[in-house]
């Protein structure tokens, strides 16, 4: 991809704000790269051949950065943000005529006139035309082998999954594993997409039963996650063998994976890269498919959109990959977990209905494990109490709660209270990100 739009190169000396500029480079339909200025050289930038370069970021006293003069002499204009003036000024001297951006509530508009006044840029950053590209790409890369691809039913790997059928067909094939942790209607909608809108060749395992025997009597949050990212590895590599041998493995790698490892923009190591733990290799695949490895997730959803995906697959909230097991605090049983389902199926259908999808970012349900006494039909209960949860966010660093009109909660309160067998409270979490986090677990 890189080396098929040109765009902007962002040179990163460290820390966080590359990722930002390029986010605004693309929202202009330019093309962006963020790569770590250390020890880049001077050739592999004009390997890139990008219109610009913009060296931004903030280097640190400690650290001593690898970089090439030769870089600036390739007579590609260059802007320099943050600490890139200062590491131009010790590389040319203080008379160095890199353009200067000081003004942080300037930058956008320094940036649009650089891209478009110096760089003269192309804006040909278009769903249309990264789909075109990558469909090259995947057709060059895969030749005419086959790709395995895992579906969680979130949504990357769908969009990844979408994007390699056009490519490639039923050369694709995909694994979807059923934890039993999924939303309500969730397994049945990948089966439908998978079926109806791009009809791949689709493995559904039912591997619910296997899942919660593996969870028994389990009540630490750290021990089911990791309880259930193995056992997924485990009924993935088996469904894999059954498949017999495929040559490509594919993942729905997105540019924040890359940047946040550390090898292209942060300097440093934020998480690791997530990876179907060490899966391809065991498995003999002669590569990695990685289609939206250099896509930002609103991008992500304008693919999904562009390729015909529908809007509420589209469109989802973001969702843990654990799925429900984290929103059902203490002890799983299918009862306990079937407890969130029907709650979280409910909020979801009556924000949908009042028309305030967007009005918080993520919104669910969640059993906090705390029984109260109350009334129902005469007789004293003691049942669970159910919390509703919905933040407003940009990153998902740090969170608002939202406050939904009372009409709404007082509709959703009472259809869980008289349609959830099971429970008799609900609660409001009115906490801020941080010190709470978005989930309970
Ligand atoms: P927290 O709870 O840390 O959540 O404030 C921040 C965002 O991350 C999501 N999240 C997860 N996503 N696996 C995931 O794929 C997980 O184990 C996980 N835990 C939290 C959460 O839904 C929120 O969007």
């Amino acid at each position: 991809m890189k080396n098929m739009f040109r765009g902007i190169l962002i040179l990163n000396l460290g820390g966080v704000s590359a990722q930002d500029y390029s986010k605004i480079v693309r929202k202009y339909n330019v093309f962006s790269h963020v790569v770590f200025v250390d020890g880049v050289s001077a050739e592999k930038v004009k390997e890139l051949n990008p219109e610009g370069i913009v060296l931004c970021g903030k280097t640190s006293a400690e650290e001593t950065l690898n970089i090439d003069k030769q870089i600036f002499e390739l007579g590609i204009p260059v802007l320099t943000i943050e600490d890139g003036t200062s590491v131009v000024a010790s590389l040319f001297g203080e008379a160095a005529k890199a353009q200067v951006a000081t003004e942080e509530e300037n930058i956008e508009s320094q940036l649009t006139n650089f891209m478009f006044d110096i760089c003269n840029c192309k804006k040909d950053w278009t769903a249309e035309n990264f789909i075109d590209k990558s469909t090259e790409e995947t057709k060059a890369q895969v030749g005419d082998g086959s790709v395995l691809l895992g579906l969680s039913g979130g949504v990357d790997s769908t969009v990844t999954a979408a994007l390699l059928y056009k490519a490639i067909g039923s050369r694709l094939h995909c694994v979807f594993v059923d934890h039993g942790f999924m939303r309500k209607g969730e397994p049945e909608l990948v089966k439908k997409i998978f079926t109806e809108y791009f009809p791949v060749s689709l493995t559904c395992v039912d591997a619910r039963q296997r899942f919660m025997d593996k969870l028994k009597d389990v009540n630490d949050p750290e021990k089911k996650r990791k309880i259930i990212g193995a056992e997924f590895i485990e009924v993935f590599k088996e469904e894999a063998k059954k498949l017999g041998k495929l040559d490509h493995f594919a993942q729905g790698t997105i540019y924040p994976d890359i940047i946040e490892s550390g090898t292209a923009g942060a300097g440093k190591l934020v998480k690791s890269h997530h990876n179907v733990g060490g899966l391809p290799k065991e498995l003999g695949f002669t590569s990695l498919v990685e289609p939206l490895k250099y896509l930002f997730k609103p991008e992500v959803r304008k693919i999904g959109s562009a390729l015909g995906l529908p809007d509420e697959f589209v469109l989802r909230q973001p969702f843990p990959g654990p799925g429900l097991s984290v929103r059902c605090l203490g002890i799983l049983t299918p009862e306990r977990v079937d407890l969130v389902r029907e709650s979280d199926a409910i909020l979801r259908e009556e924000i949908a209905k009042a028309g305030l999808q967007q009005f918080a970012d993520q919104y669910f349900t969640v059993l906090p494990g705390i029984r109260s006494v109350g009334v129902k039909d005469g007789e004293r209960v003691f049942y669970e109490a159910i919390a509703i949860r919905a933040v407003k966010t940009t990153d998902f660093m740090t969170a608002d709660w939202v406050y939904y009109p009372k009409e709404l909660l007082n509709t959703i309160s009472n259809r869980i209270l008289n349609e959830v067998p099971g429970i008799n409270r609900v609660l409001l979490d009115i906490s801020p990100k941080p010190p709470a986090s978005i989930e309970w677990e």
